[in-house]
């Protein structure tokens, strides 16, 4: 029941030795697969397929039935928790997410509860259940959430952004106002992350899309610090296994050493950093994941073969690396050239590892 068939996943975050490189796709489950798109219509809306266990485990199986994929990622959203918050999400369509009740001042920040993961998130929870169950022991299911900052982000500026006005205007006027929403959010996300790994989470990754906004000290203070309080809260064991812990700031490629001293398992790094260069700058310490320029899936096969060729020979021999992308899928993608992406990370790294 506990064992898993293909555990390469989970050993390369570990540094363990494996037959070949695993691999997963940030976004794997998503609109660029057509099945995935007949499930939403079914569902209805966004959040009623994140809702309905069932569908939700459905779509979380279709890429894996299209590729050899080494991990299987929860079906879920990370703006899940601020919508338990009571900021009513919601998406309009073509304009991604908005929050009816976004946080505008102090008192909607003292206001807000901390959710409890078996009730409001409670859905979320079903489907982590339902996933594991499904998956039969095939491979480990990744449970995530948003980091403090990036959670914050959308919070405060009530969907989207490219400029980040209000959540830096609240970030230099009104510091400490910013520093009780980004406490409340990492309390949130430990019973959150936690409640997923006793759901049955094999381990878990913390989204922080939008920390390169950020300067170097304001990261360490307001998104890089709260990162490190729940990798301190999490557990990280779970029925006698360890749960590896893998963090993701995207544009973070100056500040590894500092993400890596935080105590997690590993790190996701983005094409925009060397991945060779970063494991030296990291040495022993952590396992990296990435780091393929999704557009390069626009590219015929052949030339997505020869980018994973330089990925791997970039990162070099031996343990500790976890083919992904650098950023999400993008939805235009011809699933074949995914295909491809996947098919190449184990043929071409089976001579890393010998
Ligand atoms: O990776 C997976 O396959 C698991 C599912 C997953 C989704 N969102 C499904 C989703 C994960 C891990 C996320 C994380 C997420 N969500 C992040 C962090 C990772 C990243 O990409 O930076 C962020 C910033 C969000 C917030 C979010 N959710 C946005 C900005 C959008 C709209 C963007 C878009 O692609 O339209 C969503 C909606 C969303 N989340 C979709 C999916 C498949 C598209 C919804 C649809 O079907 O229309």
């Amino acid at each position: 029941m506990n064992e898993l068939k293909n555990d390469r996943y989970l050993r390369a975050l570990m540094r363990q030795p494996v037959d070949v490189t695993p691999v997963w796709m940030m976004r794997q489950a998503g609109r660029y697969l057509p099945e995935y798109k007949a499930t939403r219509a079914q569902a209805g809306d966004f959040m009623s397929l994140c809702r309905n266990a069932e569908l939700a485990c459905e779509v979380t199986l279709q890429p894996l039935r299209r590729f050899p994929l080494d991990a299987a990622i929860l079906f879920s959203d990370i703006l899940t928790v601020p919508d338990a918050m009571g900021l009513g999400l919601y998406f309009e369509q073509g304009e991604g997410p908005r929050f009816e009740r976004p946080v505008t001042s102090a008192e909607d920040v003292r206001k807000l509860p901390i959710p409890d993961p078996e009730q409001e998130l409670g859905y979320v929870m079903n489907a982590v259940r339902t996933i594991r169950r499904e998956l039969k022991g095939e491979v480990p299911l990744i449970g995530f959430s948003g980091s403090p900052w990036t959670l914050a982000t959308y919070m405060v500026e009530g969907g989207s952004s490219k400029v980040f006005t209000r959540i830096k205007k609240m970030m230099y006027a009104e510091p400490q106002t910013l520093h009780l929403l980004l406490e409340k959010l990492a309390a949130s996300v430990v019973l959150y992350l936690n409640a997923q790994i006793r759901a049955g989470a094999q381990a878990v990754m913390i989204f922080d899309t939008w920390g390169g906004v950020l300067t170097g000290n304001d990261y360490r203070e307001f998104s890089l610090h709260y990162m490190h309080s729940i990798v301190d809260g999490l557990q990280r064991e779970h029925q006698g296994r360890r749960v590896p812990v893998t963090l993701f700031t995207k544009g973070g490629g100056q500040w590894l050493e500092a993400m890596a001293a935080t105590g997690c398992d590993a790190l996701g790094i983005d094409w925009s950093t060397d991945i060779g260069e970063a494991r030296r700058r990291v040495g022993d310490k952590v396992a990296l994941q990435g780091n393929m320029d999704p557009s390069v899936l626009y590219a015929a096969p052949g030339r997505i073969e020869q980018e994973v060729a330089a990925i791997l020979e970039r990162y070099g021999q031996g343990e500790g690396h976890v083919l992904n992308l650098g950023h999400g899928i993008h939805q235009d993608v011809p699933p074949e050239h995914a295909g491809a992406f996947v098919e190449a990370a184990h043929r071409l790294s089976r001579s890393y590892h010998l």
